[in-house]
């Protein structure tokens, strides 16, 4: 993939919510971070408003609505979020299964990524849900679901920097894996469990990395985005 620079490596998670909030989050960091990530909490609040107040402040979106549906309705949902003109959008790898078409002809131009396994699932709640016994090892669900989402032509992933470098070797280059659960080192880990440093993350193969508390709860939200990219920048030398 062409070099990104290391500020728009940083997809900001805009966890607010409502419009005000998150207008005031975009003024404040649009140009100290690449993309700003809008989630169910506000998208089921303010709808598309919430996107259009992101484009008209001249910065990309990324849709983490985590769609899991039957096939039909799953392909609707991508082009509605197409014609919303968001550059990434999240769709859950169960709903890939049995999908018909692949992901990057529903909508070009739209790149479309799978949710490998929630970072809340953890081994007993994978076997409560009745998988066997091997896939309820998370890296391991993470890895199969790599390549259920290669196959169903994703542009790429969001999974733990963990297995970064795993789907990186496998998939190559132009796969693109996006890591939530980044902490600068100084950082509180709060509530996410398998965290990386910024450094790490991009050194595993991480293109982009979700992070919201470690910015938004900073004392200088601006100077906390400016260090992980310079974090960043350090790391890839
Ligand atoms: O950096 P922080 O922990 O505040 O970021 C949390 C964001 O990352 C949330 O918006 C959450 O939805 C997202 N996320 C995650 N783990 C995943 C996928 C997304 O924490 N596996």
């Amino acid at each position: 993939m062409t070099a990104i620079p290391p500020a728009g490596r940083i997809i900001y998670a805009l966890d607010v919510p409502d419009l005000a909030a998150a207008r005031a989050q975009v003024a404040l960091l649009a140009g100290h971070v690449g993309v700003f990530k809008v989630g169910l909490e506000l998208f089921v609040r303010e709808g598309p408003g919430v996107v259009r107040m992101v484009h008209d402040a001249g910065c990309a979106v990324f849709l983490d609505l985590k769609l899991h549906d039957i096939p039909a309705t799953t392909t609707a949902a991508i082009r509605s979020a197409a014609a919303l003109g968001t550059r990434f959008l999240t769709v859950h790898a169960e709903a890939l299964a049995g999908m018909p078409v692949k992901m990057g002809e529903i909508a070009p131009g739209l790149a479309v990524l799978a949710v490998t396994a929630l970072t809340s699932l953890d081994r007993a709640a994978l076997s409560a849900m009745g998988y066997k016994a091997a896939l309820c090892d998370p890296a391991r669900l993470v890895l199969k679901r790599a390549r259920m989402a290669f196959e169903a032509g994703c542009a790429g992933v969001v999974c733990s920097a963990h297995e970064a470098r795993r789907v990186r070797a496998e998939y190559g280059p132009g796969f693109i894996i996006v890591t939530p659960g980044i902490r600068p080192a100084d950082v509180s880990t709060d509530d996410q469990a398998r965290v990386a440093t910024p450094a790490q993350a991009v050194l595993d193969g991480a293109d982009y990395l979700v992070i919201g508390r470690p910015i938004r709860n900073a004392p200088d939200p601006v100077a906390a985005a400016a260090a992980i990219a310079a974090g960043i920048a350090a790391a890839l030398g």
